[in-house]
This record gives structure tokens, C-alpha cells and sequence, in this order.
């Protein structure tokens, strides 16, 4: 090996240990086919390596990079910061966890309601009658479905036998404001028939999640066909009145409807006793 040879060799066997690349050996001559060259001498890994950075180039070029004064470089300008969420990380193969399902508003509700055509009330109804009053409200009454008034206004019981829950209301001292009124069916049954149970069956499903909404201490039931759809109670309203039932954690209290006072005023005082009930209950812990 001459002298020149020997200093190119050297040059890079020092840039590849400065790369960190160590541990050359040397063949033996009687291994060597041919006199061994600088190709020879390159690490063969090296060569098969995904090329990561450029190489610089061996030691002239190394030499003149030390030699050579730093080239100043603007540092680049840092992009702004931006702090992301950590990205969330499951598998493939597992769905992606359900959104966090809260308890449904009565907006939520009464969107899902829509204009509804789900029962044959649609065709011949005004106006859907939702409910009325306090979102949070401690006591919900549930009547049977709208009238003539409420059908007109959109509000339930705004007729005459909603004077007549107004003015039990105010006997007690309850504001109709800080109460929930609603029905069994938001849609007025022609003539006010009594709703069929098909209708009930397409309306109830609204009136379950209006209570679970609200999750009031005490549900009135305003005569049978809230007591049928709320309790599943099917005797007579005369016999049951006046007690106290469980629906899952609510109390639910089953009276006589203020439009059978109407038609029965002697009657009165029983819907009066039954809301006298109504605020003890209240005022209780
Ligand atoms: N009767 C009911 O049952 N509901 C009303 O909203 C009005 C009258």
C-alpha cells in the first residue's frame, strides 16, 4: 500500500468511526483475489442502508467542512404552536367508544316529535299540543289529549277545564308555572273522542321520555287514560283515586279529570282532596 493510498484509507476509516462506525479488519492477502481497494474497504451495510442523511463526501471534503467557517443559517421561523387533543387510540378491530349519552332535553324531544305523522290524529289535528311549563318542574300533570282551545293555541289545558286546574292549582298554592302539563296524546282526537290505543301507542313513547326529562317527585294522573298509560291501571278512577304509586323512582297520584268536574260539580270536592294530597306530599322531605 503506498503512502497515498494509505492516507486516503486513513482519512476514511476516520470518518466512518466518526459516524460510529467501528471495528474494520483487515483480510488476510491470501483471502484477497484481488488487491484490495477502497471499495473493498467500504462497510457493505453501509451501501445497503436506506440513504437517512447525505453522506458528506470522504476526506477532502471532510477536511474542507472543518476548515471552513460555519455558514450562518436563519433559523426557521417556528410554525405557530398548536395544541391538539391527544388523538384517541383504540383498535381497528374495537369500535370507537359511544358519545356520552346525557339525559335528552325536552327541546330534544320535541324536535324528535317533529311534525308528526305517526298515528291518524295527524290529519285532522291543528296543532301538536307538546306540553307546557317548568323543565324541572317537581310535579307533572298528565291529562288525556287536547281540545278544541288547545288544539287552536298549541297549549295544553288553556279551555275550560284548564280554569278549573288553575284554580285547584291555586287553592293548594301551586303556580302553573312552576308545574309540567301535558297529555297522553299530542294531537287532538276528533270530536274529543277518547284516543284509541294505536294512538297511544305512537304518542306514548313521548310522554315516557317528557318524564324521564323532567324526573319530577309526583306525576297526576288527570282521569283513566293517563292512569291506563302512565300506571296501567284499568279500573275504574272512582276506586283508585286518591293513592300514591310507584313509576320506576316517581310517586304518580291518579285523580279524577277537571272536565268530569265540569259535568259533575258535586264532584269537586274530590279533585279538591285529591290536591290538598298533592301538596302534603310536596311539602314533604
Ligand atoms: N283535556 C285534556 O285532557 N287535556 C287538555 O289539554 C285539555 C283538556
Amino acid at each position: 500500500m503506498n503512502d497515498e493510498t494509505r492516507k486516503e484509507l486513513t482519512a476514511w476509516l476516520e470518518f466512518y468511526q466518526e459516524l460510529g462506525i467501528e471495528g474494520f479488519y483487515r483480510r488476510e492477502a491470501a483471502a484477497v483475489e484481488s488487491p484490495p481497494s477502497l471499495e473493498a474497504a467500504r462497510p457493505a451495510p453501509l451501501a445497503a442502508a436506506p440513504p437517512l442523511k447525505q453522506v458528506p463526501p470522504p476526506a477532502p471534503a471532510r477536511a474542507a467542512m472543518t476548515a471552513a467557517p460555519p455558514k450562518t443559517v436563519a433559523p426557521p421561523i417556528p410554525p405557530p404552536l398548536v395544541i391538539r387533543p391527544p388523538a384517541p387510540s383504540f383498535s381497528l378491530f374495537e369500535a370507537p367508544p359511544a358519545p356520552k349519552a346525557g339525559p335528552e332535553t325536552l327541546q330534544q324531544i320535541r324536535q324528535d316529535l317533529g311534525d308528526c305523522q305517526r298515528c291518524k290524529l295527524a290529519p285532522t289535528r291543528k296543532t301538536i299540543v307538546f306540553g307546557e311549563g317548568n323543565p324541572h318542574a317537581e310535579l307533572v300533570f298528565i291529562g288525556e289529549g287536547p281540545g278544541a282551545d288547545e288544539d287552536e293555541q298549541g297549549l295544553p289545558f288553556v279551555g275550560r277545564a284548564g280554569k278549573l286546574l288553575n284554580r285547584m292549582m291555586q287553592t293548594v298554592g301551586l303556580k302553573r308555572e312552576d308545574v309540567y302539563i301535558c297529555n297522553v296524546v299530542k294531537c287532538r282526537p276528533p270530536g274529543n273522542r277518547t284516543p284509541e290505543k294505536d294512538e297511544v301507542d305512537a304518542c306514548s313513547p313521548f310522554l315516557y321520555r317528557q318524564i324521564e326529562a323532567i324526573k319530577p317527585r309526583l306525576i297526576c294522573c288527570l282521569g283513566a287514560p293517563a292512569v291506563r298509560t302512565v300506571l296501567g291501571i284499568k279500573e275504574g278512577i272512582t276506586k283508585i283515586r286518591g293513592q300514591f304509586y310507584d313509576f320506576g323512582s316517581t310517586k304518580a297520584l291518579a285523580t279524577v279529570h277537571p272536565a268530569y268536574v265540569l259535568r259533575n260539580p258535586r264532584e269537586e270536592k274530590i279533585l279538591r282532596e285529591d290536591f290538598e294530597k298533592i301538596r302534603d306530599f310536596l311539602k314533604g322531605a
